[in-house]
Parts: structure tokens; sequence; C-alpha cells
């Protein structure tokens, strides 16, 4: 890819997306509308965060923008260049992990470098590190049917990690680890997004995992999916789960996607959520 300096990593325009009717599947005649004119772009090197019910086209999205799905119509690009196909600059951790099965968690993790050049590769030095980092050692020779959904989950995001890719999809990757494992790992990810300047969109169900880790929270509508309020969080933005701003943008987006509480259904002593 020819990447224009200019242009914002990742640009998407009117993209709407129909799914032809499918059998077991209750759509109209055309099929399943999932996207109806997504407009976004995503800088270079920032973190921009997806949420949004189940089912809005959040995925779909991704799929898109990797070039792993055709939009019915619209445009998108990555570092100014139409997507027309899968590009190599690109890393995609998929809601399922995807690991192959007949390789081991070092072998999945180097399966990238190995294709770009094995050890000669400058990056794949990184396997062993990202494997600790991510939790694994331990199970570095073990097979993908041995590991617990989090851990393939947290293999899949190393292997991912590993290229070193400009542009990174993430697609609710962190959502099988228990709560502890799953803060380690949005450190995790946040440092090395961060050191790489790597421009990362995250679709994720966790609104304090969207706050904690981004530049800008993105809320989708409920199917069709489009873009219904944009959050920035600002660089002064307290990154504590507990912190009155915290507290107070987390339930802005609760309103957002209609899931709030209303005042009447709070305990008495929850006083620090009421705004
Ligand atoms: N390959 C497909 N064929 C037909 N319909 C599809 C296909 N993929 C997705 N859809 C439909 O598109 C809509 C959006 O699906 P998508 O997987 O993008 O949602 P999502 O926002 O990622 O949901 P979730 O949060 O549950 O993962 C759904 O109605 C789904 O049934
Ligand atoms: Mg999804």
């Amino acid at each position: 890819m020819v990447a224009s300096p200019s242009a914002p990593a990742v640009s998407a325009e009117q993209v709407r997306k129909i799914f032809p009717p499918t059998d077991g599947i209750v759509t109209d005649s055309a099929g399943t509308l999932a996207l109806n004119g997504v407009n976004l772009t995503v800088k270079a090197g920032e973190f921009v965060s997806l949420v949004g019910p189940s089912g809005c086209g959040k995925s779909t999205l991704l799929r898109i923008i990797a070039g792993l799905t055709e939009a019915t119509s619209g445009r998108v690009s990555v570092n100014g260049v139409n997507v027309s196909g899968v590009d190599t600059d690109i890393g995609f951790v998929f809601q399922d992990p995807n690991l192959f099965p007949w390789l081991t968690v070092r072998q999945n993790v180097a399966f990238g470098p190995n294709m770009r050049g094995g050890w000669r590769n400058p990056h794949a030095a990184d396997i062993d590190d990202l494997i600790q980092r991510v939790g694994l050692t331990a199970f570095a020779d073990a097979l993908p049917h041995h590991l617990s959904g989090g851990m393939a989950q947290r293999a899949a995001l190393a292997r991912a990690l590993v290229n070193r890719p400009p542009v990174l999809l993430l697609d609710e990757p962190l959502g099988a680890l228990d709560a502890f494992t799953r803060m380690a790992m949005q450190d995790e990810l946040r440092n090395l997004t961060r050191r790489h300047n790597t421009t990362t969109l995250l679709v994720t169900h966790d609104i304090d995992e969207a706050l904690y880790l981004s530049d800008r929270v993105l809320i989708f509508s409920p199917r069709p999916g489009r873009i219904q309020e944009e959050m920035v969080i600002g660089s002064g933005f307290t990154r504590a789960r507990n912190a009155p701003g915290f507290v107070e943008r987390r339930l802005r987006i609760l309103e957002t996607l209609h899931f709030a509480p209303t005042q009447a259904d709070l305990p008495e002593s929850a006083d620090h959520w009421k705004i």
C-alpha cells in the first residue's frame, strides 16, 4: 500500500451494507440492511472505540474496512487508498479467536513474522515478549484446543500485535476474559498501541473499556447501524473508573444506548451515580 501522509488512516463515507435474503433470517425481500450511511474518520495513531447494541453492524463495518466484506455502496479507504481486498498493513482480531488449530500458541503468534521473512524479520524478537505480556508463557507450546476461551483470545491478540500493523481492527478482543485479566490486557493494549503509534479501531460492549482506552468513542444506533453520537475523550481525561468525569461519561453513553437506570432505579446510597 502506498500511504498518503495527509489522508486519515481510516475513512468511511456513506457506507451501506445489505446482506441478501438468507434462509433462517426473517428479512424483507431486499435482505438485511446492516449498515446505513456510516461516516467515520480515524486519524493516524488515534484510538477509537465503537459501542452499540448487538446486531447493529459493528463487526460488519470492521470487516468492510479490513477488505473481508464488500460494502453495498459508499467508500472506504485506509491511508488514503480505497479498500479493495485484504491488506497486510491491517491487523485484525476477530470476535472468535480463529487460531490455527494445528499450530501451538507460539507458532500461531509467529505465523505473520514467518510469512514475512522468518527470524530476519525485525519484529520476530517480539514473539516471546508478547506471549509473556498476554500471560501465556506457560502455554506457549500448547495447541489451541488446550486453551480456555480467554486464553485463546489473548493468543489471538498477541498474533495480531506481533506484526505491528499500522492499523489495528479489534472486534471484542477481550470479551471472554475475567475482569482482572481484562484490565491487565487493557493496559498492555494501551501501552503497545501508544508505543507503536498504532491506529486502532476497537469494537467493545464494555463501556468502561471504551472510555479507558480511547481518544474517541463512537456510539452506534440499533440496526441498521450508523453513528449516532461521538464522544471526544480529551487528553486531560482522568482514566480512573471511579473518577467523576469517568462516571458521568459512562452514564451519558448508557443514556444514548437507552440502558441508563432512571433516578428511581438507583439505591438511595448511590449518590455518586446521580448526575
Ligand atoms: N454473512 C451474513 N449474512 C447475512 N446476514 C449477516 C451476515 N453477517 C452479518 N449479518 C447480519 O448483519 C447484522 C449485523 O451483524 P454484525 O455481526 O455486524 O453485528 P454486531 O454489531 O457485530 O453484533 P454483535 O455485537 O452481536 O457482535 C445482523 O442482523 C446480522 O444478522
Ligand atoms: Mg460483532
